[in-house]
């Protein structure tokens, strides 16, 4: 399905980001990762995908920062030619009540997950622009439409990914460029390993198909939307949640 085709994917060192990276690269599509970890720690996502016969890179690279962003965006596209789908994933938690939240942890929040997708979408769309197509993906979260207590931050962050979604989707429809989100339920990686088992127990009691989901689960959903089956789809939101919040 991806053949001839480059996917950029932030946050993809691990978790969902890897899955989507491991999905795109078993049909085909060459693979650049931008994450923050050491090249070291995406040794074996690089030998996986590898396995696939697909061409791909490691760039460490902070979303948060645009001169980073813009000079690592710069060289994928040298190195590959063009890319064709951005998938935004890159995300962290910082999990507090409100009353204790602090500025600093409110500020880290919104400027990875609603900043560092701001910062890739403007640099990928000038260049997708130029080839008239384009893939955009962000990963937002159920949360981002329910809000949650105890994630003022995330929830905020992910509600404005979801804004961003559709604006992006509107200003870059005549371009031949998409751009849809995905909002995740509770998926087992490593953000969620931290949670009490209390807290998992009680997410597990509201997901109607009584299993939590997988990366991989949010990874199909992402394909479709990278896919050329997708072109007429943009500015939507697809939950993956087991049913959870629909
Ligand atoms: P994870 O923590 O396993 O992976 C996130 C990746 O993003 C890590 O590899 C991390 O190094 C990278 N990253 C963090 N800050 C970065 C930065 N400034 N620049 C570049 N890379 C950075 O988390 P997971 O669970 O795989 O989450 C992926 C996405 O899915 C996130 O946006 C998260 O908010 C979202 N999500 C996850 C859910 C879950 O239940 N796990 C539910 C809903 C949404």
């Amino acid at each position: 399905m991806f053949k001839g085709r480059t996917a950029l994917i932030t946050g993809a060192a691990r978790g969902i980001g890897k899955a989507i990276a491991v999905k795109l690269a078993s049909e085909g599509a060459n693979i650049v990762i931008f994450d923050v970890f050491d090249a070291d720690t995406a040794v074996d996502t690089l030998n996986e995908l590898a396995a696939y016969g697909v061409k791909a890179n490691y760039y460490r690279c902070d979303i948060t920062d645009s001169a980073a962003v813009d000079a690592n965006v710069k060289a994928a596209i040298e190195a590959f030619g063009k890319i064709d789908i951005l998938v935004n994933n890159a995300g962290i938690t910082k999990d507090k009540l409100m009353i204790q939240m602090s500025e600093a942890e409110f500020d880290a929040v919104i400027n990875v997950n609603l900043k560092g997708t701001f910062l890739m979408t403007k640099t990928l769309t000038r260049h997708m622009m130029r080839n008239r197509y384009g893939r955009i993906v962000n990963m937002a979260s159920i949360v981002g439409i329910t809000g949650n207590e105890g994630q003022a931050n995330y929830s905020a962050s992910k509600a404005g990914v979801i804004a961003l979604t559709k604006t992006t989707a509107k200003e870059f429809a005549s371009r031949g460029i998409t751009c849809n989100a995905v909002a995740p339920g509770f998926i087992d990686t490593g953000m969620t390993a931290v949670l009490s088992d209390a807290a998992k127990e009680a997410f597990l009691s509201q997901i109607p198909v009584k299993r939590v989901g997988t990366p991989e689960d949010v990874a199909n959903a992402v394909a479709f939307l990278a896919s050329e089956a997708s072109s007429y789809i943009t500015g939507e939101v697809i939950k993956v949640t087991g049913g959870m919040g629909a």
